[in-house]
């Protein structure tokens, strides 16, 4: 029997962080055998946000040799890029007609964005998740496991695959497959080192703010020192009042692959001078297999671009015959 498939992505938009990495591609790592796993870079994403072009390139290859680094395995999974299969696009074009506008203006991400970039902002910004919804529903698969911050842009991707079921399928053989998300409680939400109350994020202008899986050794160990704590003794998770606290065990729990009891039994006690180094060598060595590889990876020639021309050519297969069923129940002519 075949297996169930996953699909998710990330934009290559700077360096990956450990956001990235817990909310994300620890998992796809952690379930692969289980799936059949797509997972892409979202370069057409990526230019949702004033861009630098000679960099998009470069960046999409990084994530790629991450994703690599970080444990996923070929014989499982197939990675490639969006825009290396125009089908995303064209596909996003179609479900744009169908979705209504104000679904769009209601998306938080959008909000939280549209904020930052004032009178400039880009239509691409607003339709972003139908390109989401594409991405996905092109490759039907089951689940898609990501954090916690994508969980509305998934529940739109429903919406708008049951919207285009309704309008030109038929009960009994819908045109697209509605996924799910597949969101962890642990590791779902990584918060900033400067701010527990907000994500960690790539788009933060400081770069204190997060871990980035490429950080030396020393870099790891003066954000660490510099991040936010607060004067009480004693360590603990879940109190409200100690956002900071929490994600920073939290951090240390997951990197130290270690459960919450265990976790909290070692550190009730403790103060921040004697958490800090801890958790800074708890990192460093959680993260340096990771680097280690990735530096390999990117120092093979031509090996990348072998994995994602054979990433596009099984990712088309699935998604040009998804496209072409979606057109044919819209009612287009196919070209003779
Ligand atoms: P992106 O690139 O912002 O993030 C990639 C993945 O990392 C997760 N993530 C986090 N998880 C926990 N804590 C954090 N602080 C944190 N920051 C990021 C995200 O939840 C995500 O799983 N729109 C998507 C990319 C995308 C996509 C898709 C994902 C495009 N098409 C189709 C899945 C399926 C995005 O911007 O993720």
């Amino acid at each position: 029997m075949a297996k169930p498939r996953v699909l998710s992505g990330i934009q290559p938009t700077g360096e990956l962080h450990l956001g990235n990495y817990l909310g994300a591609i620890r998992n796809w790592v952690e379930i692969q055998q289980q799936y059949d796993s797509f997972l892409f870079m979202a370069d057409l994403h990526a230019i949702t946000v004033p861009h630098d072009p000679t960099k998009l390139a470069a960046n999409t290859y990084q994530v790629a040799a991450m994703y690599l680094a970080c444990g996923i395995d070929l014989n499982h999974a197939t990675i490639f890029v969006q825009s290396h299969i125009p089908a995303h696009s064209e596909l996003a074009w179609l479900f744009s007609c169908i979705t209504p506008l104000n679904w769009l203006q209601d998306m938080v991400q959008f909000k939280e964005k549209a904020v930052k970039q004032g009178e400039n902002v880009g239509t691409g910004l607003l339709t972003y998740p139908v390109l989401q919804a594409a991405d996905i529903l092109l490759y039907e698969p089951d689940k898609v496991p990501v954090g916690e911050d994508q969980k509305q842009h998934l529940e739109l991707t429903r919406d708008i695959a049951a919207r285009l079921n309704y309008l030109f399928g038929k009960p009994e053989s819908p045109v697209l497959k509605l996924p799910e998300p597949m969101i962890r409680a642990e590791g779902a939400r990584v918060m900033s080192l400067a701010d527990g109350t907000k994500k960690m994020s790539k788009s933060d202008p400081s770069d204190l703010s997060r871990i980035n899986l490429l950080d030396p050794p020393d870099q790891i160990q003066y954000k660490i020192k510099r991040c936010k704590t607060d004067s009480i003794r004693g360590l603990t998770f879940d109190d409200p009042e100690r956002p900071e606290c929490n994600n920073l065990l939290s951090l240390y729990m997951l990197l130290s692959n270690q459960t919450k009891a265990a976790v909290t039994a070692e550190c009730q006690d403790m103060g921040w001078g004697q958490f800090k180094p801890l958790l800074t060598d708890t990192m460093i060595a959680a993260l340096k297999p990771i680097q280690d590889r990735y530096h390999e990876i990117m120092a093979e020639p031509g090996y990348l671009e072998s994995v994602l021309r054979q990433g596009r050519e099984k990712a088309e297969a699935i998604a040009n015959p998804t496209l072409a069923k979606v057109k044919a129940a819209l009612g287009y002519s196919v070209p003779v």
